[in-house]
């Protein structure tokens, strides 16, 4: 009886060391975009699957700094939404997986460009358009003229009044440092950089929380994303979203998949299905006003319109460089976030 019962447990404990990897029913994600979305898609996801998905939230360059991190030993399997430099980077240095998604041919071709340009180790999920969002209240009671340019953001009267997050952690003001650099060349742009520091009263962690400061009436304006402006305006606040009349960069957020990921099948489920229709079209619900990849999904009547901002024509490859992407950073903490408020 005894041996029994000691054989059925190792038969049952080769058993289940001997099961692959998803049949535990776990996915490890990273989701590098508002909690709120975060939140709405792991729900949605776990209803329609039998998987168990553990999100952990984090900014762009925090992400990808855990991946890195994780290399040698990955805990995480897909890391969902962020913006695309870091993405890019991270297929650079062999970080993420290969992955032909069989839901390519749904995407626009800018989404596919992303996977095509990375070796298919990421590929875009939606577009979303740099900007800043301002409080109208606090600009009418102190007289602020409207900032419709970069150039308006260095206005003295400013001192003080802006909030833009640190490119290091936030793919948001990467996307600004390297949107800048791109509008004016590098000298002029770190020149345009120590001018606004002035204005700077805060680099915050996450890209979204400086426009969500003006909302709540912490600050005048944040440099952002215009959906996360919208966003705010949305949920009723006195916000108004501006595209710099000197032109914008725009990020294409991405996704992939973690090489050697422990839960790989899984990885793999999640990713088709973050690429389908009906769920990129629920991404409104949760106020996430990006354009969506999918060519069939549905455009959020609140997304900013594209062909209404003076977009540049990003360059994608350059700035998600390794190399590049450091440097930038390197010259950033030395000449502005030493020496910031
Ligand atoms: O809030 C949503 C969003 O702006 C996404 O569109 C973008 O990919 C992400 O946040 C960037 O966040 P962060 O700047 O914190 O990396």
């Amino acid at each position: 009886m005894r041996l029994t019962l000691f054989s059925s447990l190792l038969f049952a404990g080769t058993a289940l060391s001997a099961l692959p990897a998803h049949a535990a029913g776990e996915l490890n994600l990273i989701c590098a975009a508002d909690v709120v979305i975060c939140e709405q898609m792991t729900a949605d996801f776990q209803k329609s699957h039998d998987i168990k998905v553990n999100m952990v939230r984090m900014s762009s360059g925090e992400a990808y700094a855990k991946i890195r991190a994780e290399a040698r030993n990955p805990k995480t399997d897909v890391w969902w939404a962020g913006t695309g430099d870091p993405h890019l980077q991270a297929a650079s240095e062999n970080l993420t997986a290969e992955y032909k998604s069989p839901m390519l041919n749904e995407l626009q071709d800018w989404a596919k460009k992303q996977a095509e340009s990375a070796g298919y180790k990421t590929v875009g999920v939606y577009a979303g358009a740099l900007g800043w969002g301002y409080n109208t209240d606090i600009f009418k009671s102190k007289g602020f003229k409207e900032p419709k340019c970069w150039a308006d953001l260095l206005a003295p009267e400013l001192k003080g009044e802006i909030q833009i997050a640190n490119p290091n952690s936030s793919g948001t003001a990467y996307t600004a440092l390297a949107s800048l650099v791109q509008i004016m060349g590098e000298e002029k742009a770190f020149d345009y950089l120590k001018k606004l520091n002035a204005n700077v009263s805060q680099y915050t962690k996450s890209g979204s929380a400086p426009v969500k400061a003006a909302a709540r009436g912490e600050t005048a304006l944040g440099i952002v994303f215009m959906h996360d402006a919208v966003a705010q305006a949305a949920e009723g606040f006195p916000v108004k979203s501006v595209a710099p009349c000197e032109g914008t960069g725009y990020e294409i957020g991405s996704m992939s998949i973690v090489k050697g990921a422990q839960n790989m099948e899984n990885a793999k489920i999640w990713y088709d299905w973050a690429l389908t229709a009906p769920v990129q079209s629920r991404m409104k619900d949760a106020k996430s006003f990006q354009l969506p990849s999918n060519k069939s999904a549905e455009i959020p009547k609140e997304a900013p319109k594209f062909e209404d901002i003076k977009l540049i024509d990003y360059d994608f490859k350059t700035y998600g460089e390794p190399a590049k992407r450091k440097a930038l950073l390197e010259r950033w903490d030395k000449e502005i976030g030493a020496v910031a408020n």
